[in-house]
């Protein structure tokens, strides 16, 4: 049988308007949302712009409260830790990446200083050990010793990427959840930085929650998927079956007006149907 490692229970999320404002009835950005992450598991949220991916996601790592509900890891409720080190502990657990890496590093800092620091202020490792275990996390992402050594500025989309995964590695998490992680990213580099994920999960028994309004990319990555609306989920369950068979009729709609991609994981060495609009293989 296998656990949960998240457990998200009845969350839901208000966020109040101006207090200027007479109407103080807010914005519910998560209405009665639950569902389960498996140990190693892989889940996707999709959902239009302004359903609550984002909300859900910052939630569960800990940006934000619940206005009403609560989220377990792995069987205990975020936030219960007691003590500075208890939280901090429980801190690690869950990272997050974001669509734009650029604003969440510091620009003048050399990728091996920002993952050396992340190592400082986390772990209670030696310089000499921190050095190694940076030039592996570099290793491990595709990052070489001249890269780690550049500032962002200096350094492609994709690999500004993956050295804000390098960053959330860092600390050892159970859990990475990655926010259109990979949408502002070319096709060809997206490909590579999904297959970087495959191995990584594969690696480390990493579980995944893939927010993404990209249903091609979700298909490659994600075993399961919720699909939201408004803040609410409309449908979820085995990725190929609520892609393939979508009960929902926002499902169908999402599925209909996706581009047409290509991308395929390393486990499928059939081209994708080019008629296909999931850029399934033939
Ligand atoms: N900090 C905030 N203050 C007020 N409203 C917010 C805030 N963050 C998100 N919202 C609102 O909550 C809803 C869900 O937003 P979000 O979670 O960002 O959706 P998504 O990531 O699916 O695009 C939207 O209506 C958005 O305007
Ligand atoms: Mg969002």
């Amino acid at each position: 049988m296998t656990t949960a490692i998240l457990d998200v229970r009845n969350v839901s999320k208000v966020f109040s308007r101006r207090r200027s404002t007479a109407d103080d009835s807010g914005v519910r950005a998560l209405d009665d949302v639950s569902f389960t992450l498996d140990q190693g598991g892989s889940t996707a949220i999709v959902g239009e712009s302004g359903s609550g991916k984002s909300t859900l996601a910052r939630i569960i790592c800990g940006l934000e409260t619940a206005t009403v509900g609560q989220v377990l890891f792995q069987g205990a409720p975020r936030g219960a830790g007691r003590g500075r080190a208890a939280r901090r502990q429980e801190a690690r657990q869950i990272q997050m990446v974001f669509q734009d890496p650029y604003s969440s590093l510091d620009p003048r800092q050399s990728g091996h200083s920002c993952l050396d620091e992340t190592l400082r202020v986390h772990t209670d490792r030696s310089a000499r050990e921190r050095r190694d275990i940076v030039a592996g996390l570099g290793e491990q992402v595709g990052l070489g010793e001249k890269e780690l050594q550049a500032t962002p500025r200096r350094l492609s989309g994709g690999q500004r990427q993956r050295l804000a995964i390098a960053r959330a590695l860092a600390v050892e998490p159970s859990v990475l959840i990655l926010d259109e992680a990979v949408s502002a990213l070319d096709v060809s580099v997206q490909a590579q930085i999904l297959n970087l994920l495959v191995d990584l999960r594969r690696a480390r028994g990493l579980s995944y929650l893939f927010v993404s309004h990209d249903l091609a990319v979700v298909r490659q990555i994600s075993e399961h998927v919720i699909v939201m609306r408004k803040g609410a989920i409309v449908e979820s369950g085995r990725t190929d079956d609520v892609l393939s068979n979508p009960k929902a009729p926002y499902t169908r709609l999402l599925r209909d007006s996706v581009p047409r991609r290509g991308w395929q994981p390393r486990r499928s060495s059939r081209p994708a149907d080019p008629t296909d609009p999931l850029g399934r293989p033939q």
